[in-house]
C-alpha cells in the first residue's frame, strides 16, 4: 500500500502490517491478557460528544502550546516506544527527525536502539528522556547526567512496569529480541523480504543506553517479558521518584499514573506533568482509558500539574475531547510505529501531518481559533446509547470501499 493511499491511522496500521514480520507487528499491536484496555482507550472517546459553536470567524487557526517548558506546534508528543530498529532501520532518528520538522515533542526510551546522545545530536525538536529504573542503580544516576549533559528538555519516569505484562500475542509468535529466525515463524520473515534483507544486512540492533552495563542481551535473544522481569527493579517506591525529581531540577514527568491520589502525589514530590496511561493497555488490562481518568484528576490538582492524555489516540478530534477535559496535550505511540514501519521517516511525517490537519479541520469546524480556548464548554458527555465508530474495530472493509493498494 503507497503511504499516499493512506487517509487515517488505521490505513497506516494495515500498511504496516503488510510490511512487517508477524511477530514484529503484533509487538506493536498488541496488549495485556484480554486487551480490553487496549480497545478501551480508543472506545472510550465515543463516550463524549463535541458541542460546536456556529459562526465565527475561523480563518486563522492557532495550534500552538506550551508544554513542559517548551513550545509545541500541535499540542503532540510522541511517547517513548522501545526498539524502534525492530520496525524500520531508520530507528528512533527517523522519528525524532520527524517530530522535530512536525514541531511536536520526541520522548525517547531507555529501551531505544539509538544512544540519547545521537538523538540529541542529530535532532533539533523538543526531547524528552523516558527512563526506567533498572536493578544497575548506577544507571539511573547516569541517565539523569547524561540527558542533562545533551541538553533534553524534560525527564520522563515511566512507573507502570514494576514486572512485564502479560502480552499474549508475543507468546504466540515467538517474538524475541533480537528477532531470530524460527521455523515457526520463517515463512513470515521470508514474506516480508524488504524488511528482512535490511535487517540481515544491518543488523544493528543494540539497547544502546544501557548495554554498555547491562548486557543482557549479548547472551543471545531473549523475549521482552524475560528481560523486563529479569532488569527492571520492582522496588522503586515513591521515595525514588521523588528522587529523581530533586536531581534532574527541570521538568520532570510521571508516566503510567491513573487515579487522582496518585496524581496529587505526583505533585508533592514536585512533578511538573502526569502522563495519565496505562501503557497503551500492554500492562495491566481492565485499567480506566486515560481519557476518562483526566476530569478527576484535574478536579483534584488543579493548576498544580500538566497534564498529558497517553493512550488510544488516533484522531485529531481524540486531541480535541482531550482539552476539552482538561488535558494540555496528547501523547502517542502506535499511530507514529505505525507511519514508520509502513514507510520509514517519511511515514512518520505522513501521520504527523495529518493528525495536525485532522486537528487544525475539526478546530475550524468547532468554531474555535485558538486551541488554547478549547474547554470543557465544548463538550458534553454522550447519551447512554453507542453507535461504535470503525476506527475502533481495526481496518475492515466492511463501510463497502476496498481498502486502496
Ligand atoms: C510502548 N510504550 C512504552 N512506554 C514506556 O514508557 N517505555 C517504553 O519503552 C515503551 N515501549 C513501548 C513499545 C511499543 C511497541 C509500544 C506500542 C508502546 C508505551 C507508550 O509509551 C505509550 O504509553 C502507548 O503506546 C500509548 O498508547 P497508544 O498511543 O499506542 O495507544
Ligand atoms: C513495552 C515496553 C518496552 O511496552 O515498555 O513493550
Amino acid at each position: 500500500m503507497r503511504l499516499a493511499r493512506c487517509f487515517n491511522v488505521m490505513d497506516f496500521r494495515a500498511a504496516a502490517q503488510a510490511r512487517l514480520p508477524s511477530p514484529l507487528f503484533h509487538y506493536i499491536d498488541g496488549g495485556a491478557d484480554d486487551e480490553w484496555s487496549l480497545r478501551n482507550n480508543t472506545a472510550a472517546f465515543e463516550r463524549y460528544e463535541l458541542q460546536p459553536s456556529q459562526l465565527r470567524d475561523v480563518s486563522r487557526i492557532d495550534m500552538t502550546t506550551r508544554v513542559l517548558g517548551v513550545a509545541l506546534k500541535v499540542p503532540v508528543i510522541c511517547s517513548p516506544t522501545g526498539m524502534t530498529r525492530l520496525f524500520h532501520h531508520g530507528k528512533e532518528l527517523a522519528v525524532a527527525h520527524a517530530a522535530a520538522r512536525a514541531g511536536v515533542m520526541y520522548c525517547l526510551s531507555t529501551m531505544a536502539t539509538t544512544s540519547l546522545e545521537d538523538v540529541a545530536r542529530s535532532a533539533a525538536g523538543p526531547k524528552m528522556f523516558q527512563i526506567y529504573v533498572l536493578k544497575d542503580r548506577e544507571l539511573t544516576r547516569e541517565f539523569v547526567h547524561r540527558a542533562k549533559e545533551a541538553g533534553y528538555d524534560a525527564l520522563c519516569l515511566t512507573v507502570d512496569t514494576p514486572v512485564a505484562g502479560n502480552r499474549e500475542r508475543d507468546r504466540r509468535t515467538g517474538m524475541v529480541m533480537p528477532p531470530k529466525l524460527t521455523w515457526s515463524s520463517l515463512a513470515s520473515f521470508v514474506a516480508h523480504p524488504v524488511w528482512s534483507f535490511h535487517f540481515l544486512t544491518d543488523p544493528d540492533f543494540r539497547l544502546a543506553n544501557v548495554a554498555h552495563r547491562v548486557d543482557a542481551l549479548g547472551g543471545g535473544a531473549m523475549g521482552l517479558i524475560g528481560y523486563v522481569n529479569s532488569q527492571f527493579d520492582r522496588t522503586v517506591t515513591w521515595d525514588d521518584a521523588a528522587w529523581l525529581a530533586d536531581q534532574w531540577d527541570g521538568p520532570f514527568v510521571i508516566k503510567g499514573i491513573q487515579s487522582a491520589a496518585d496524581a496529587q502525589r505526583c505533585a508533592e514530590i514536585g512533578a511538573s506533568a502526569v502522563m495519565v496511561s496505562n501503557h497503551g493497555g500492554r500492562q495491566l488490562d481492565g485499567t480506566p482509558a486515560p481519557i476518562d481518568c483526566i476530569r478527576p484528576i484535574r478536579d483534584r490538582v488543579g493548576d498544580a500539574l500538566e497534564l498529558i492524555v497517553d493512550g488510544g489516540v488516533r484522531r485529531g478530534v481524540h486531541v480535541l475531547k482531550a482539552l476539552a477535559l482538561g488535558a494540555d496535550a496528547c501523547a502517542f505511540g502506535r499511530p507514529y510505529l505505525y507511519g514508520l514501519a509502513a514507510g520509514g521517516e517519511k511515514g512518520v511525517d505522513r501521520v504527523l501531518a495529518l493528525m495536525r490537519d485532522e486537528i487544525e479541520r475539526s478546530l475550524a469546524l468547532l468554531g474555535r481559533t485558538n486551541i488554547r480556548d478549547v474547554g470543557v464548554g465544548d463538550l458534553r458527555p454522550k447519551p447512554l446509547f453507542n453507535i461504535p465508530s470503525k476506527i475502533v474495530r481495526g481496518p475492515s472493509d466492511s463501510n463497502g470501499l476496498r481498502r486502496p493498494k
